[in-house]
């Protein structure tokens, strides 16, 4: 008999560990499992890796676990504690079945268990959310401790995360964060990617993505919306209609997955090769992809039949996108508009496969001959990057969608590097944040802004849409011009956001805004929910932000004044969110591009209709975005020029320094 299933779900929750060993998990094979990583600790750290997992358990308990935990680091590379894995369901449930003393605290618990629900994370028994390796915890003890601190903290403590684990629970105050997340920081030195294999597989610190470990995730909605928004101004910026026209890019996963469905929404013909067969069927199970095909001559009749047609079609390729790539230009099919979405923040465990070589070939060479399996991506990479270069010489548009593809190709010695490179331009294409998102939206303040309602009711978050929509299109009268763009796209996917039956998980919603919206959306769903007309919200963010992430090939990749490989707005961003009412912070290394190349933080904030909460949200969410445009306008982004100026117009306490533009004729004359 299992020994947990004869207490509560709450009784659960708050004995954390539990004191008698559970029975031993089954290994479950129809569950999306986390490839084998990489064998990279030597037999004395190995031992180190058991002494650090077995810290968590009482020393009669030594034995046993001992044992299992050296055939799970053999077996999968990692210790996760399978044993552990809770036996009640892995789901956000309404906020009132949380156990604890604190609302906040109650709210995280239920983002936490969001992040790991089976329909929303990639590797559930893991602990992975999205990405391959974005992990909201690298154990099930470390998950069990976290949830029982949280059932037991009061709004004057603050519970303390260092990558995954708790460290415990601290004196502070009710306006101080309620968690404090680190995730991945690394001594800048050790900040390799098989520095991650090794302290992830010693247990001492975790990859946490963006919003996996910050608890943050809600499902790819958040990203089709962003995509969406992409889609449809790559087309905008090549001066095409959708319609009628192609999309070829690749990846079905965490994030990737929501191409197809932003294609459709878009209304144009979508090609995205995927090689995982189970992940392809989930999405064609999903109706995120309306049709698979396996077999390339079969691919080229049906998208040219699509593009004649002038259907609004996702096809996904069951195989790899290197042979998409030239298979249309041997057949010359036209590309319009090219990505990538293959996970190359994390090119040799798992992110990028090899072409001529079986999914299932290619996961054993990973593991066993891993220095093989990096030459055989290096090489794909090389044949990728050439076969771009036929299209693009054709008139194709291709953009790096933040992947890390360029930067990786270019370590691959493919050949994408500029013939005129310019600081900041070194690369043949630009990244969709330097061409389509920096420019359009995030030099303006607008990104994605995001809301769970913790009541878990759709009739909740139906009337938050509401509310947003009616403080959109109010806000969007006084806007000026240059936004106006912005302000339609949102208001018109607002409007049509349950239509397209995005929500997988919690009740949340995306909205790409900017602070004044932010702002007073959020004011808007506080008064609300002290008028008892919906319960409580939780408030976020992607990490993928204007302010939050300093990324020189992504966020910041349209920062152009040198800076874009400096970190201190995304650690001033966190700190200040932090004493400005944020519920909780995070601040990771290395997510969305990769372990080293990146630091990205984000934020939580629980709105209970109190005016203590209508007091944090003005202060923290004005800073949030503004922080950004600061730093975005003192890199002499015009669009931020204009943003902030009509910034300290709205608020005179806002003071900041605004950049002398050099006449370009003085310098070229030096
Ligand atoms: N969607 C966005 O807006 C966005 C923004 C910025 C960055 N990204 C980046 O996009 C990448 C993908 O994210 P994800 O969450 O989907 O990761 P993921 O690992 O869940 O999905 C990537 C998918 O690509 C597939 N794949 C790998 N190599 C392939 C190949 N050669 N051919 C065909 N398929 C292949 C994998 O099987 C996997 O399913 C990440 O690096 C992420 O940081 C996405």
């Amino acid at each position: 008999m299992e020994i947990t299933t004869a207490i509560s779900f709450k009784q659960q929750i708050k004995q954390g560990i539990p004191n008698e060993l559970p029975s031993v998990k089954i290994y479950e094979t129809d569950i999306n499992h986390a490839p084998k990583r990489k064998e990279i600790l030597t037999e004395e750290e190995k031992k180190l890796a058991l002494q650090n997992a077995l810290r968590y358990f009482k020393p009669e308990q030594h034995e046993v676990l001992a044992k299992e935990f050296l055939a799970e680091l053999n077996d999968y590379g990692r210790i996760y504690m399978y044993r552990f894995r809770p036996d009640y369901e892995m789901k956000a449930r309404p906020i009132k079945e949380y156990p604890g003393k604190c609302k906040q605290a109650k709210a995280i618990m239920l983002m936490i268990q969001n992040n790991l629900d089976y329909a929303v994370a990639q590797h559930p028994h893991e602990l992975i959310t999205y990405g391959g390796n974005g992990g909201v915890f690298s154990n099930w003890a470390q998950y069990l401790l976290t949830m029982k601190y949280l059932s037991e903290m009061t709004d004057k403590q603050t519970l303390v995360m260092y990558s995954g684990h708790p460290m415990g629970l601290f004196p502070s105050h009710k306006d101080a964060p309620r968690v404090v997340v680190t995730n991945g920081m690394m001594i800048p030195n050790y900040s390799q990617p098989d520095d991650w294999e090794k302290f992830n597989a010693l247990g001492v610190t975790q990859y946490g993505q963006m919003t996996a470990g910050s608890y943050m995730y809600i499902g790819p909605q958040g990203i089709v919306h962003g995509t969406t928004i992409t889609v449809l101004n790559g087309f905008r910026k090549i001066g095409k209609e959708p319609k009628g026209n192609l999309f070829v890019t690749s990846g079905l996963g965490g994030m990737s997955g929501a191409q197809p469905k932003a294609g459709n929404i878009a209304g144009c013909v979508t090609v995205c090769a995927e090689v995982n067969p189970k992940i392809t069927q989930v999405r064609l199970d999903q109706g995120w992809i309306d049709e698979k095909i396996t077999n390339l001559d079969e691919l080229v009749a049906r998208v040219n039949q699509a593009k004649e047609n002038k259907e609004t079609v996702s096809i996904a390729y069951l195989g790899n996108i290197v042979d998409v790539w030239e298979k249309f230009d041997q057949e010359n099919v036209h590309i319009d508009l090219g990505s990538d979405q293959t996970s190359l923040h994390n090119p040799w465990a798992g992110g990028y496969y090899p072409a001529d070589i079986a999914f299932e070939d290619a996961n054993e060479m990973m593991a066993n001959e891993p220095e093989l399996f990096k030459e055989k991506v290096q090489e794909t990479l090389r044949r990728h990057a050439k076969a771009i270069n036929q299209h693009t010489a054709k008139g194709t548009y291709f953009f790096d969608y933040g992947n890390a593809f360029l930067l990786e190709a270019s370590r691959a010695g493919a050949d994408v590097m500029s013939e005129n490179p310019t600081i900041g331009r070194e690369f043949k294409y630009p990244s969709y944040v330097q061409d389509i998102m920096g420019p359009m939206c995030f030099d303006y303040g607008f990104g994605p802004f995001r809301w769970v309602c913790a009541s878990g009711k759709p009739e909740d978050l139906a009337k938050t849409d509401a509310i947003a929509c009616k403080v959109l299109e109010k806000l969007k009268k006084e806007s000026p011009q240059e936004i106006q763009q912005q302000m339609d796209d949102n208001i018109q996917w607002i409007k049509g956001a349950q239509e397209n039956k995005l929500v997988v998980g919690s009740q949340a919603r995306i909205l790409y805004a900017d602070a004044e919206g932010r702002m007073k959306i959020a004011k808007a769903f506080n008064k609300a929910i002290k008028k008892g007309k919906i319960g409580t919200v939780v408030l976020g963010r992607d990490h993928h932000d204007v302010s939050g992430t300093d990324s020189p090939y992504r966020e910041t990749s349209n920062i152009y004044d040198g800076s874009r490989f400096t970190a201190d707005m995304a650690i001033h961003n966190v700190i200040g969110d932090s004493f400005r009412g944020a519920t909780w912070v995070s601040i990771h290394n290395g997510g969305g591009v990769g372990w080293g190349e990146v630091i990205n933080g984000g934020f939580g904030m629980v709105l209970d209709g109190s005016k203590d909460a209508g007091r944090r949200l003005e202060s923290m969410l004005f800073w949030d975005v503004n922080n950004g445009i600061a730093r975005r306008n003192w890199a002499r982004n015009e669009g931020a020029i204009f943003a902030i100026e009509r910034a300290m117009k709205s608020e005179p306490k806002l003071k900041v320094t605004v950049p002398n533009l050099v006449d370009d004729k003085l310098l070229a004359n030096l």
